[in-house]
């Protein structure tokens, strides 16, 4: 059987760090897309050029005409403007929106049958203009940003534990940005809830909300300490996982910004809740029951994706 073919449209930080991923894990051959003409190209000579070092069987071609990517499987986007010090994610809705476009249209007319995971900023509005732009079905657009916003919340909750990373799970709801939910009740370490961890004295309430609050400004802690851009690696091993989720029909449950229209009490809209993703793409959204405090942190999170969806519509009189 032929490899499976992941396009990653946008060879930036993100971008060159998933062709590396994709290919030291053997997920399928890469095909590197960007505008800024011989960015895709090195990157991917480059990757190719560690396989003989590494071992792995991956074919990588950089490009900058959309045709390369058709027939792809998997599209990973992060086409755009990453936030630099002082910018909110908002800030970048402008700029990002047109790029949308214009990726929305090339997937749509090269690659209609991939699973499309989104990573531009801001992130649910931008996954909300894909889906549009491109037409695909909306199951098979998704934006990354739980599983990320999930592994920073995990780590830092093992430094303040002193336990593995791998015993820890983490639940984040919401939209990517001030407004995520970090679910404690759901969160563990070996499935002992973080409630039951204060209690138990492992932390305190003091500094479980200050790992909150930590996790909720995660990027913009990163932003801060770089200068020059966003983070790239955390959010490049985030989307991996999910594309493998998808590639190998793993089933695996993952928060991640999704369609959803009548699971959470809403009505059709991209927001990040806990999901089932494998071969169909997303296949289910976990329906889970909220507290009234979890339910009005949800909230106003969710209103605050309305109000950039809204703002989207306001420069783009077709989207709707
Ligand atoms: N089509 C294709 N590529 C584009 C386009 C376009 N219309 N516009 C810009 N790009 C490319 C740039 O040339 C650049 O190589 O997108 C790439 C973005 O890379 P970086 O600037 O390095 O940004 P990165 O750190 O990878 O982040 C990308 O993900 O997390 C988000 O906020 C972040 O929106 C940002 C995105």
């Amino acid at each position: 059987m032929a490899r499976p073919k992941i396009a990653l449209i946008g060879a930036g930080q993100i971008g060159g760090t998933l062709a590396h991923l994709a290919a030291l894990k053997e997920l399928g051959d890469v095909v590197l897309f960007d505008i800024a003409d011989g960015t895709p190209q090195g990157k991917a000579l480059d990757i190719a050029e560690s396989g003989p070092v590494e071992g792995f069987d991956a074919a990588l071609k950089g490009t900058t005409d959309y045709a390369d990517i058709a027939g792809a499987d998997v599209c990973i986007v992060t086409a755009g403007v990453p936030r630099k010090p002082g910018m909110s994610r908002d800030d970048l809705l402008g700029i990002n929106l047109k790029v949308m476009k214009s990726v929305g249209e090339g997937i749509r007319d090269n690659a209609p049958d991939a699973f499309v995971i989104c990573i531009t900023n801001p992130l649910d509005a931008m996954v909300w203009a894909l889906q549009q732009y491109s037409g695909l079905p909306a199951e098979k657009v998704v934006g990354m940003a739980g599983v990320l916003d999930s592994a920073r919340f995990r780590h830092f909750l093992s430094v303040e534990f002193d336990v593995s990373m791998k015993d820890v799970s983490a639940f984040v709801l919401g939209g990517h940005g001030d407004t995520m939910v970090p679910l404690t009740r759901y969160s563990t370490v070996a499935g002992i809830p973080l409630p039951d961890l204060v209690e138990m004295g492992w932390t305190t309430q003091d500094k479980l909300d200050a790992i909150v609050q930590r996790t909720r400004d995660g990027g913009a802690e990163i932003v801060g300490l770089l200068k020059t851009g966003s983070a790239f690696y955390a959010p490049a091993a985030s989307a991996i996982e999910m594309a493998e989720a998808y590639l190998k029909d793993q089933k695996r449950v993952l928060p991640c910004a999704a369609w959803v229209d009548g699971a959470l009490g809403l009505k059709g809209m991209y927001v990040g809740v806990p999901t089932v993703i494998g071969a169909g793409g997303i296949e289910r959204i976990v329906d889970i029951k909220m507290t009234k405090d979890e339910q009005s942190m949800f909230d106003n999170s969710v209103e605050a994706v309305k109000g950039l969806v809204e703002a989207c519509k306001g420069i783009d009189g077709n989207l709707g």
